[in-house]
């Protein structure tokens, strides 16, 4: 069966130029969602600030832009330059936990406030010539929060609604609460899409299993780490040769993308660190290769590091849970 497979956001990391590369040559990904845009002046847009989403044609896959305020003026001006561009489709990130942003009421810290959001969409909703989708977990301080905010959001026609299950508290770590997702996808009037720990294709099934009402799914850190893990959940089988040829090609395609960009050894490393950061987590053993990595600073110790670890077995799907469980910092 065709699943509709989309690429979270990863500020950072998920750029343009990884996009397209991960689209190029690792099958099974339907679209991906750009991470988001924030620091846009209402009334003199700054377009340097939409610089990883500008210019549209230079998207290879169906991409859809993300905002993270809650100032209407600025969430109009935001989607009135990327519908000017050509998108159709923009996202409203209510999930992000990080306090700098979530003390402002902005990502999951609008949740506790069901009341401006009803103000905001009143606002924007009539003023946004695009599609808005929404971003979201099951609170800030508890999962009870989705459950006032989407008697709002039910009254607007919102396009889609995705759901990580986890409060803003946890950040990404503990346990996903998949009995709170299931209450969620009951109440929502909108298309649900999933989000969260879908570290391999057997966990992708189990939840598909229990949720036989998604069809859609989002694939985050699983896919960083195992860039074949759209194509194991569509079901198309690739040999371990042509898997290594792909990540090579990947790799180097994002290194030269970045390198063109950032003219400076340090950023380019730093960049391909949080790429491997997650990417080691592919092979058997990578790990010990990542540590090798950190310390590289130059790009001729790097592509050692490259060419060696793509030579290494593939990771077993329990070896990925593994590594996942171990905890990833990178947060
Ligand atoms: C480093 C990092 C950056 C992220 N940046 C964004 C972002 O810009 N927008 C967003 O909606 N989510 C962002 N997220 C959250 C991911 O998109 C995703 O929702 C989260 O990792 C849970 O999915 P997973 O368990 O499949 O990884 C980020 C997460 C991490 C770890």
């Amino acid at each position: 069966m065709n699943s509709n497979i989309s690429l979270a956001p990863f500020q950072g990391i998920t750029t343009k130029v990884y996009r397209n590369a991960f689209y190029r040559h690792f099958p099974g990904l339907d679209r991906v969602f750009a991470p988001f845009i924030s620091g846009v002046h209402p009334e003199k847009v700054n377009l340097s600030v939409f610089e990883d989403v500008l210019p549209f044609r230079e998207n290879e896959v169906e991409t859809i832009p993300q905002f993270v305020s809650i100032d209407h003026r600025e969430v109009i001006a935001i989607a009135a330059t990327l519908a000017d561009a050509g998108y159709e489709h923009i996202n409203w990130n209510m999930g992000c936990p990080f306090s700098r942003l979530a003390n402002k009421k902005r990502g999951c810290g609008i949740l506790p406030f069901p009341d401006t959001i009803r103000t905001l969409l009143d606002e924007i909703m009539p003023r946004i010539p695009l599609k808005l989708s929404i971003k979201t977990r099951l609170g800030y301080r508890n999962p009870d929060e989705l459950g006032k905010v989407l008697q709002v959001l039910n009254d607007y026609p919102i396009h889609e609604l995705i759901i990580h299950p986890r409060i803003g508290l946890q950040r990404y770590k503990g346990d996903t609460n998949s009995d709170g997702f299931a209450e969620y996808l009951g109440l929502s009037r909108m298309p649900v899409t999933y989000n969260g720990d879908i570290f391999h294709a057997t966990r992708y099934r189990e939840l598909q299993a229990r949720f036989p009402a998604v069809k859609s799914w989002m694939v985050g850190r699983g896919a960083l780490i195992n860039p074949f893990l759209p194509a194991q959940i569509q079901g198309i089988s690739l040999s371990d040769s042509e898997k290594r040829e792909r990540i090579a090609g990947f790799e180097q395609e994002v290194f030269s993308g970045i390198q063109n960009r950032v003219k400076n050894e340090k950023k380019l490393m730093g960049q391909m660190k949080a790429v491997w950061y997650y990417m080691n987590g592919v092979f058997s053993g990578g790990k010990q290769y990542f540590q090798g990595l950190k310390v590289c600073e130059d790009s001729r110790s790097y592509r050692k590091f490259a060419d060696d670890i793509v030579q290494l077995p593939f990771a077993s799907d329990e070896e990925i849970e593994a590594y996942w469980k171990l905890g990833l910092k990178h947060i």
